[in-house]
């Protein structure tokens, strides 16, 4: 089936375009993920979100300060205020060499508006974003996947550094192939890495098998960050343990082409990326 030859391409490596191709066009907007679908990344990656009136939208921090001419909390608006809004300029004021008027007034995109647009063309790496923020995201986003056909068709993979929001979705369909976001970060006390997710006590770098079974109960794959302030937090070993328990691995998010090669030479499964572009040249 479908889902089954998802859950097989996770084996090998995929190109995970991070927010879109969003070292080229403002994150999150479709003239991103235009781009990365354009250069043959293997999955679009988004978060999402849910607007005052109940629409999920594609959209990363939690207020929307940063990458657009408002302020404020993004679950305070409804989706039509959010949609006046001008998500593109605040990019082209940034990234000089990448500037391009066509980015200027790009609007918030719905997760329908993303799917009407790309369908089963795409295979989509969708994160609920700050559960806490976003009471009733999870039944939103699997009605909607339900909706698009998006689970047996293998067009989904859902990523969360929350447990219970995986949880939660996997109550509401237990298809959904899930990933477990986990983050390293050195310790304050010795020079030891301390590996931590959301609902689970944190622990010393040294995760046992154990550890990984329960994360494998659940859970189709794991999304690491290898560095933390440029600073490594993690190695070949935590890798290989975590395929040698049936968990591929993803790492966020790396934009430079040493880095990603040195990740290939680990073997990791896939990496989040704002360059797809870069990624899909080396692994070609
Ligand atoms: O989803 C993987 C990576 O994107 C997690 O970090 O903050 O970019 O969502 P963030
Ligand atoms: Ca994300």
């Amino acid at each position: 089936s479908p889902l089954e030859q998802q859950l097989k391409d996770l084996q090998s490596f995929q190109v995970i375009a991070h927010r879109g191709a969003s070292g080229h066009a403002p994150e999150s907007t479709m003239a991103a993920y235009e781009l990365a679908h354009e250069w043959g990344a293997d999955y679009l990656e988004l978060d999402v979100q849910i607007t005052a009136d109940g629409e999920l939208v594609v959209f990363h921090d939690d207020t929307i300060d940063r990458t657009s001419d408002g302020k404020g909390e993004i679950n305070d608006y409804t989706l039509e205020e959010l949609k006046a809004l001008d998500t593109g300029t605040w990019f082209n004021e940034e990234n000089p060499d990448s500037a391009d008027t066509a980015f200027e007034g790009a609007q918030i995109l719905t997760l329908d508006e993303l799917f009407d647009h790309f369908g089963h063309d795409a295979r989509y790496y969708i994160e609920t974003k700050s559960p806490q923020l976003n009471p009733g995201l999870e039944e939103a986003l699997v009605e909607t996947l339900e909706e698009y056909d998006m689970v047996e068709s293998g067009r989904v993979l859902v990523q969360s550094f929350e447990q219970d929001s995986l949880l939660k979705v996997q109550e509401l369909n237990d298809d959904v192939p899930l990933i477990q976001l986990v983050w390293y970060y050195p310790s304050e006390e010795d020079d030891s890495h301390l590996l931590e997710w959301t609902n689970v006590t944190p622990g010393p770098s040294e995760i046992t098998d154990a550890d990984f079974q329960a994360v494998a109960d659940y859970a189709a794959g794991i999304g690491t960050n290898v560095t933390y302030d440029g600073e490594d937090v993690s190695d070949a070993d935590f890798i290989r343990q975590a395929q040698e328990n049936g968990l591929p691995v993803h790492v966020y998010t790396i934009n430079e082409r040493e880095e990603m090669q040195r990740l290939l030479d680990w073997g990791v499964n896939g990496i989040f990326t704002n360059h797809p572009d870069r990624l899909l040249e080396l692994v070609e």
